[in-house]
């Protein structure tokens, strides 16, 4: 049995923000941000563009992408949804706080009727849970076949624009990929796809990346006056720390455990967040930063979307061939982190 991606897509919005901008309204410069994090510029959504719009967008993108290549035998995205059999949604924005989740609204703007919906909340790990989520539900039952994976993102709306350490890191976008169970009996088939995931967390660290208002724990109060949009808070060294740290370790976990040299693996596709994180793991790992695709030069620290909008670059660019060995790795709030191998 293998679960092959079989589309990829995304949705970024079209207004660009570069590090420029953002210096010309607070007390920081292109060069503090390039230098500290890769940064070039994030893409930051309209006014009344939410995670729904950007992430069913992003899926009709996947959908299509499967047609083009001509994997499926649906002719239209509009008939390919409708044998989606689970939409699984990672968002750090979902469009409402608790429900409904955002998933659902995606399957009603596609117009996936038979596909069932959930969100997960692992932040910028969400793509590498939501990939393992979807991929054991379809083997938890021969009746599932399908299902859409995504990423998606308006971080602009839980940023405060004023706080220099924080604001530079974030950017708007979605990502998602088509997956599709296949049975085969073919022995050389069962190396292709998703071939190996880890998961894991620590709680420890819940109190670094942290959005404080809004849950049962710290509630709105009747009569209260918001003075400032709730915003995400963080604690940059730490989570800094813990990043590095996780990425070697998965990294080299799997690369050992699944018996992967250096020169087998094509290329590793990290969380957007840092270029100075990658570049520490990848020094630890003594695993050459050209192994490593960057892209938040472009879109900045997208959290969950980061790694599908990789992924859409990458195959839609053809710098993905056929048979090529890929980890995503990633770590994000909660604390979480986690990595997929992936035979292409
Ligand atoms: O998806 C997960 C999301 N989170 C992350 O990935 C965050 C991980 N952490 C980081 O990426 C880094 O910790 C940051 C990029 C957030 C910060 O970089 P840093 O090298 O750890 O900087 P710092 O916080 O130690 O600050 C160094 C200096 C400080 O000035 P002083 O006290 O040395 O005078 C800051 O006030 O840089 C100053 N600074 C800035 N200066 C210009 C902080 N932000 C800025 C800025 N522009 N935007």
């Amino acid at each position: 049995m293998t679960i092959e991606i079989i589309g990829t897509g995304r949705s970024i919005p079209p207004r660009r923000v570069s590090n420029q901008e953002l210096a010309d309204r607070i007390d920081t410069s292109d060069e503090w941000i390039r230098s500290h994090t890769g940064i070039g510029n994030r893409h930051i959504a309209e006014e009344g563009v939410a995670a729904s719009d950007l992430g069913a967008d992003a899926a009709r993108e996947a959908l299509l992408c499967a047609i083009d290549r001509g994997l499926v035998t649906e002719k239209t995205p509009e008939e390919l949804a409708l044998t989606v059999d689970l939409i699984v949604l990672s968002s750090a924005t979902q469009d409402f706080f608790s429900h409904p989740a955002t998933s659902c609204i995606v399957q009603h703007l596609l117009g996936a009727k038979n596909a069932a919906a959930m969100d997960i909340t692992v932040a910028c790990s969400g793509f590498i849970y939501g990939l393992e989520t979807a991929a054991a539900m379809l083997k938890a039952d021969f009746r599932r076949k399908r299902a859409l994976v995504i990423g998606t993102e308006v971080l602009s709306r839980i940023t405060n624009w004023d706080d220099r350490s924080n604001c530079i890191l974030f950017g708007d976008g979605a990502g998602a990929v088509l997956i599709e169970k296949n049975d085969t009996s073919n022995q050389n088939a069962g190396q292709t796809g998703l071939l190996r995931t880890i998961l894991g967390s620590d709680g420890s660290g819940w109190e670094y990346l942290i959005l404080r208002r809004g849950g049962s724990r710290n509630p709105w109060k009747k009569g209260e006056v918001v003075e400032e949009v709730p915003a995400i808070a963080m604690n940059g060294q730490a989570v800094y720390n813990f990043a590095v740290g996780v990425i070697t370790e998965t990294l080299a976990r799997i690369m050992k455990e699944e018996n992967i040299a250096l020169e087998d693996l094509a290329l590793v596709i990290p969380h957007q967040a840092n270029a100075r994180i990658i570049q520490a793991a990848a020094k630890r790992l003594k695993i050459p930063e050209e192994k490593f695709y960057l892209n938040m030069e472009e879109y900045a620290n997208t959290s969950s979307a980061s790694i599908p909008i990789a992924l859409d670059e990458l195959n839609r660019s053809g710098k993905l061939k056929k048979g090529d060995l890929i980890i995503t790795v990633g770590f994000g709030g909660g604390l979480t982190y986690g990595g997929n191998l992936i035979r292409w």
